[in-house]
C-alpha cells in the first residue's frame, strides 16, 4: 500500500480522537480517548520520524525545509502532550491544551497532505512509495508490540483512577508511569 496512503489514514484516525475528546465531558471517556491519542500521537511521530522523513530526504532535495518543519511540529506535540499528563481531563487547562495540540496537528497535518505528499509524488515512484508503505507497516508493528505490555498496566490504571474519582480525589491523567514506560522503549529501538 502507498505509505501517502497509510498516513493519510493515521490522520483520520488521530482527527477522530480529538472530536471524540472534545464530544465528551465524561472523565472515564476523556481519560481514555486521552489514553489512545498519546499514544497513538507518538507512535505516529516515532514510525514516521523513522522511515518516511529519512526516505524523503533521500529521494526529495526540494523538500528540506518541509521535513524539517514538521519535525519540529511533532516535538512540539510531544511537550504539550507531556504537560497534558499532569492535568486532570475535567479541567479548563486540560481542555485548553487539548486546543492548542489540536492546532498543532492540523496544521501539520495540512501541511503534510496539501504540500508535502505532491512533492513525494513527483520525485517517488509508485512502486518506492509502497515499498516504504510495507516498511511504515512493519516499523508499527514493532514498536507497537512494545506497548503490549503497557496495555495491561492502562487497564489497572483505569481501575486505579475509578477508585480514586469515587474517593473525590481529582485523578490526573498520569495515574502511574505506565506511557512512560513506552517512551522509554521506543527510544531504546
Ligand atoms: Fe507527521
Amino acid at each position: 500500500m502507498d505509505v501517502l496512503d497509510l498516513i493519510k489514514t493515521e490522520h483520520r484516525r488521530i482527527e477522530t480522537l480529538f472530536s471524540e475528546i472534545e464530544s465528551t465531558d465524561k472523565p472515564h471517556k476523556l481519560y481514555d480517548c486521552f489514553n489512545q491519542l498519546f499514544n497513538g500521537l507518538n507512535l505516529y511521530a516515532e514510525v514516521e520520524q523513522q522511515t518516511l522523513y529519512p526516505a524523503i530526504r533521500r529521494h526529495c532535495q526540494d523538500t528540506q525545509e518541509l521535513i524539517d518543519a514538521a519535525q519540529q511540529e511533532h516535538h512540539k506535540a510531544k511537550q504539550i502532550l507531556e504537560e497534558l499528563e499532569y492535568l486532570s481531563p475535567t479541567s479548563r487547562e486540560f481542555q485548553q491544551k487539548i486546543a492548542d495540540l489540536k492546532d498543532v496537528i492540523q496544521h501539520h497535518v495540512q501541511a503534510e497532505e496539501n504540500k508535502l505528499f505532491d512533492q513525494v509524488r513527483e520525485c517517488m515512484s509508485q512502486e518506492d512509495r509502497e515499498q516504504l508503505g510495507s516498511e511504515f507497516k512493519a516499523v508499527k508493528s514493532k514498536l507497537q508490540r512494545y506497548q503490549v505490555h503497557s496495555q495491561v498496566k492502562r487497564i489497572l490504571d483505569f481501575r486505579f483512577y475509578r477508585l480514586q474519582g469515587e474517593r473525590g480525589a481529582e485523578p490526573l491523567c498520569r495515574p502511574s508511569n505506565s506511557r512512560a514506560d513506552m517512551q522509554t522503549n521506543l527510544l531504546i529501538i
